[in-house]
């Protein structure tokens, strides 16, 4: 199919609520374009179709690195139907928000990166004076490691009354999940109603999932009114406040509550990251390259302490006084136990500010060891009792509960599994105590202590590359 003599059309790249996307050969030019092909409902009405024109004039104005550029803007005579209005835009190559997301949240540092690349993009429509009122996954593009390109820009706005007398709902073109309030309520849009939906976006970004969900798109549409958000911390506790609190500013539901502009957005949030020594990236309009903290900003980084609760850190805080209960009561009777309970319990609560994951190790050991002691001296004096089946249960219990936390962390639920592991580990040591062989023991929790170190400080090293572009570069671009 060739649009107006000139535009071949090769190959459909996606569908979206307002029509078909098409790789295309700009035959005139010799260039790849990609042809936004608008569905035939909306072009029945002659009015949006030359509002759509003016749009896309506007949005022709556009000159920014993180704005897909609009080449040109047409309408397709049909023999029996309306004409279809299509517009040729810059083929952008990558892929967007909504395919990223597909494997997942992102590091911190790339989410908030990407956000303030569109922010850039949002900056400088805004002062162009065109709001783009459709932000969402599906129209941001990544094109490297911290750029990308926004699509759409001025679609939304020629067909929000179309769309409205076809879905019959206040402007619900495509998904509601990043509606602004006034736009649900129909009243007066301006260019906060885009920090609102990139609040949104960021939060689905952190977290894999938009601020509102819901059966229908009135129930997502009356949290948007009325509900507030969940913060974002309690899906993702490595989220930092800072960041948290530029999402529930640009969440505000009256747009006074939100951020004045895009550039203050940006910089908030560009200001999160620094305070939480991740790397930012430069804003895309011309200007010095992004820089990247050097080794030792890695090396502090990656031993750096925090202190934000979280299910991991409390099950290894619970692990460290357990330690040091057992170490005071006497629960082992072996002259060492006392001693190796305390240096566990300590340790584990000095290493708990760095990593929940290694002081879960170091600390549960000995609790696990008293348990199996216990639990074995009961079976041998009572015989298989009801203390040792209590004692049975609770283990089980305990694995369970760890299992639960480690299947709901979204990332470090290794700690909680360490601990299931300890639990775990308690059977085997009447095997070994039967043998004579119980260092093997002590072994066993000094190599778990040691590939604890090693594999959060791997993985500490590795995210560290990672937030350093490698996380963009891992995914495939189309
Ligand atoms: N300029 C472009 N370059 C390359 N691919 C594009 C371009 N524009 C869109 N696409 C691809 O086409 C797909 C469909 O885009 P489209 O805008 O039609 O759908 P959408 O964003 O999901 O919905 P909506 O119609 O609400 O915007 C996108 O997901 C993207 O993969
Ligand atoms: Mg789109």
């Amino acid at each position: 199919m060739v649009l107006g003599g000139r535009y071949e059309l090769v190959e459909k790249l996606g569908q979206g609520g307002m029509g078909t996307v098409h790789r295309g050969v700009d035959r005139r030019l010799r260039r790849t374009v990609a042809v936004k092909l608008l569905s035939s409902a909306l072009a029945h009405d002659p009015q949006s179709r030359a509002r759509f024109q003016r749009e896309a004039h506007a949005a022709a104005a556009l000159n920014h690195p993180a704005v897909a550029t609009i080449h040109d803007v047409g309408e397709e005579p049909h023999p029996d139907d309306d004409p279809r209005p299509y517009l040729v835009m810059e083929y952008v190559q990558g892929a967007t928000l909504a395919e990223v997301l597909r494997g997942g949240p992102l590091p911190v540092a790339d989410a908030v990166n990407a956000a303030c690349a569109v922010l850039d993009a949002l900056r400088h429509s805004h002062e162009c004076g065109i709001v783009h009122r459709d932000i969402k996954p599906s129209n941001i593009m990544l094109t490297g490691p911290d750029t990308v390109k926004v699509l759409d820009f001025g679609i939304a706005k020629a067909f929000a009354e179309t769309a409205t007398r076809i879905t019959g709902s206040g402007a619900a073109i495509g998904t509601p999940a990043y509606l602004s309030p006034e736009q649900i309520n129909g009243a007066e849009i301006d260019h906060r109603a885009d920090l609102y939906a990139m609040g949104c976006l960021l939060h689905e970004l952190l977290t894999g999932q938009p601020p509102f969900r819901g059966e229908s798109p009135f129930a997502v549409m009356h949290q948007h009114l009325f509900a507030a958000p969940e913060p974002v911390s309690r899906l993702r506790p490595q989220v930092p406040p800072a960041v948290e609190a530029v999402i529930l500013r640009a969440l505000g539901k009256d747009p006074k509550e939100r951020f004045a502009d895009a550039g203050q957005m940006r910089e908030a949030l560009a200001d999160a990251l620094t305070q939480t020594s991740m790397p930012t990236v430069q804003a895309t309009t011309p200007g010095p390259p992004a820089t990247r903290p050097g080794g030792r900003t890695a090396l502090r980084h990656t031993f750096r302490i925090s202190l934000r609760p979280s299910t991991d850190s409390a099950l290894a805080l619970l692990g460290c006084l357990l330690s040091l209960l057992c170490a005071r009561g006497r629960l082992v009777d072996t002259a060492h136990f006392g001693w190796l309970a305390i240096a566990a319990g300590v340790l584990g609560l000095v290493t708990l500010p760095w990593s929940a994951r290694l002081s879960c190790a170091v600390s549960w050991g000995p609790v696990a060891e008293a348990v199996a002691v216990n639990s074995e001296l009961r079976r041998a004096y009572i015989g298989w009792y009801h203390s040792y089946v209590a004692i049975a249960a609770l283990l089980a219990m305990a694995a369970a509960c760890c299992l639960v936390s480690a299947a709901r962390s979204q990332e470090r639920g290794a700690g909680s599994l360490i601990a299931f592991w300890f639990s775990a580990t308690a059977s085997i040591w009447y095997f070994l105590d039967d043998l004579h062989k119980l260092y093997v023991f002590y072994l066993l929790l000094s190599l778990v202590v040691v590939a604890t170190v090693s594999w959060e400080t791997v993985e500490r090293v590795r995210h560290r590359a990672g937030t350093g572009g490698q996380h963009w570069k891992g995914r495939p671009p189309r």
